[in-house]
């Protein structure tokens, strides 16, 4: 299956990794992706720079393949000083998990630009930009000779974000798990939620570079029917979520594979800005005190304690289950490999079958 997403990033299978920042993109999994044919990609937001040379030199060494890494650009949003702290609020939440009352300050996060700086060292080959302006980081990508993508949930921020020096976009349909990849956030937190079948075609008509579709692509028919909408490859989370590599606990991947079509919701309540994940006791705790106080990304610092003891304690109730509408689709106990090889099987498959007339 070649497509000018295939020639642009030098990959045989037209299939993207999501680069999944908070633990599932582990090395072993960014590499068996790579290395079956699709593009592997890390999801750095959140690590530290020893970490990132470490975890993208290891999946360099698993793999002759090209490696992408992603960053998220989102600006921070303020707060809001009417609503109620999430230190408070989640308070009986840490109480349960044994946790200290007054949670450490986070370390000091890396920048972006740090952050690709690093994973491009360490042998990254493309840059990959999520939720805002991908210039931020053009020139690092530039520099490097990587391929740069971005990706954007309406035509307008994919058109800017071309401006900004993309040479890909990824399309994300409201469908996607994960956060909403806009550059900007009103302060009602009302964001487009417009869907994969109708942000791909308009995204394709308005522009001359690759796009990648995003949002409940799950399997070898929707893989098909984006490269019907017009679409040059497709970007999965979700599906790889359950992959044998992936870094999801247990009780996360439980989660997602028995997801209902209606589970999820989209929430500034977790890190500030809207995401989609399921619904569960840390997103209703959140909601029901109000709207974030903190914005982003300080909303996120604020509950990272609590989720990541409960990651520990493999508690799917109080972590960031973020997955998208399509999740209870995802399968189980399959490698990266055998996910990759089965969605081209199954989109040739289709695309026979259609082409028979069936
Ligand atoms: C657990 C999870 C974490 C994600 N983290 C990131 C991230 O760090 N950077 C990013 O650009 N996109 C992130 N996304 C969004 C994906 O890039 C993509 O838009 C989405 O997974 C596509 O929809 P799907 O989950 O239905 O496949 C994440 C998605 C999930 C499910």
């Amino acid at each position: 299956m070649t497509t000018r997403l295939t020639q642009a990033l030098g990959v045989r299978h037209p299939i993207v990794l999501a680069g999944m920042a908070g633990g599932p993109t582990t090395p072993e999994l960014v590499a068996a992706v790579s290395d079956a044919g699709g593009l592997g990609t890390f999801g750095l937001t959140g690590m530290s720079l020893d970490a990132v040379r470490e975890a993208v030199g290891r999946a360099c060494a698993l793999t002759s393949a090209p490696v992408a890494i992603n960053v998220l650009v989102a600006p921070a949003t303020p707060p809001d000083p009417s609503a109620p702290d999430p230190r408070a609020v989640l308070a009986p939440l840490r109480a349960e998990l044994g946790m200290p009352e007054a949670p450490s300050a986070p370390p000091p996060a890396a920048t972006p630009q740090e952050l690709v700086a690093a994973g491009l060292e360490a042998g990254a080959r493309v840059v990959s930009v999520g939720l805002g302006d991908p210039g931020v980081v053009a020139h690092l990508a530039r520099g490097a000779g990587a391929p740069l993508m971005a990706m954007a949930s309406s035509v307008e921020d994919a058109v800017r974000a071309v401006d900004s020096g993309a040479d890909v976009i990824v399309a994300q349909g409201s469908e996607a798990g994960g956060h909403r990849s806009t550059f900007h956030v009103p302060e009602d937190g009302v964001v487009p939620l417009v869907g994969t079948f109708a942000l791909v075609p308009q995204v394709v008509a308005a522009l001359d570079v690759p796009v990648v579709a995003a949002g409940a692509v799950m399997n070898g028919r929707g893989l098909a029917a984006a490269l019907a909408l017009g679409a040059d490859g497709v970007q999965m989370g979700t599906r790889f979520l359950v992959a044998t590599e992936s870094g999801a606990p247990e009780g996360y991947r439980r989660r997602v594979r028995t997801a209902r079509d209606t589970d999820t919701v989209v929430t500034r309540a977790v890190s500030g800005r809207p995401a989609r994940g399921i619904r569960n006791r840390l997103i209703t705790t959140l909601e029901a005190a109000g709207p974030p106080a903190l914005g982003y990304p300080a909303q996120a610092g604020a509950t990272a304690g609590v989720r990541a003891a409960a990651a520990a304690a493999d508690d799917p109730e109080m972590i960031a289950l973020w997955a998208g509408q399509a999740a209870g689709l995802s399968g189980s106990g399959q490698s990266a490999r055998e996910i990759i090889e089965e969605v081209v099987a199954e989109a040739e498959a289709v695309i026979r079958g259609l082409a028979r007339g069936l």
